[in-house]
């Protein structure tokens, strides 16, 4: 056996290639503004710690976003984090590693603390999806597999990224309870598609059209 151990990476996921990442900046803004302009959500800003007389910028309050656009699978923390090891050592994984995927959103969304984009994942994609990602961070819910998946586009001031994922398996709770949100409008162009509130600050678009990012599955090692 090799005394040399394996490099694990802070997170393994899937990096948008250049171009569908500047895009996807773009639909990101694109959809804050089209959000703070509705009259719903003007109506609604006290969840953001704001007075209805403010005008709430949402591209400022989410001052906070990712270096490089992902959708993690799993967060090794250089091999300090549970089970990391044993991922990356499955022989999907090894053999995914620098390989090219289409990633589909479905819909984005956006909440007091987190903006961001809920990716439906394939079944091939599943594969790299890790059992209990979802039990890690709700466990006293259960969730379809693949449920958190997402890319996080930006997160307010003091906001963590992981939270992301959270927020959006919070709304997938809500919706699992039978509530699907309140309908407050539409909104166009890119980011077309019906706006549902969801209480507390939860806001999230279903498109129309499914936006598809070109993506590579590989590690982080920053
Ligand atoms: P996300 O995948 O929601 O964007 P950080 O910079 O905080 O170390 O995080 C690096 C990446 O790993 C981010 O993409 C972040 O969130 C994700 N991440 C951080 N902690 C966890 C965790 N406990 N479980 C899953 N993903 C995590």
């Amino acid at each position: 056996p090799s005394l040399e151990k394996d490099l694990l990476p802070l997170y393994f996921g899937w990096f948008l290639a250049k171009r569908d990442e500047d895009s996807l900046r773009k639909t990101s803004h694109e959809f804050l503004e089209q959000l703070g302009n509705l009259k719903a959500f003007k109506k609604r800003l006290q969840a953001y710690g704001y007075e209805d007389k403010h005008k709430l910028d949402l591209l400022k309050h989410f001052a906070k976003t990712p270096n490089i656009l992902h959708c993690t699978s799993k967060f090794c923390d250089y091999g300090k984090a549970a089970g990391s090891e044993e991922y990356s050592r499955q022989e999907v994984v090894k053999k995914s590693y620098s390989k090219g995927y289409t990633l589909h959103i479905t819909s984005l969304f956006a909440t007091p603390r987190t903006v961001g984009a809920r990716v439906e994942l394939t079944e091939e994609q599943l594969l790299l999806w890790p059992l209990d990602a979802e039990r890690e961070v709700m466990p006293k819910d259960t969730f379809p597999r693949g449920s958190r998946a997402h890319l996080t586009l930006g997160t307010a001031a003091e906001v963590q990224d992981v939270q992301t994922g959270i927020d959006l398996l919070e709304f997938i709770k809500i919706q699992q309870a039978g509530r699907d949100g309140e309908s407050l409008g539409e909104l166009t162009g890119s980011v077309a598609g019906k706006v549902s509130y969801f209480d507390n600050g939860m806001w999230m678009v279903n498109l129309a059209r499914k936006i598809e990012v070109k993506s590579i599955f590989s590690g982080y090692y920053g």
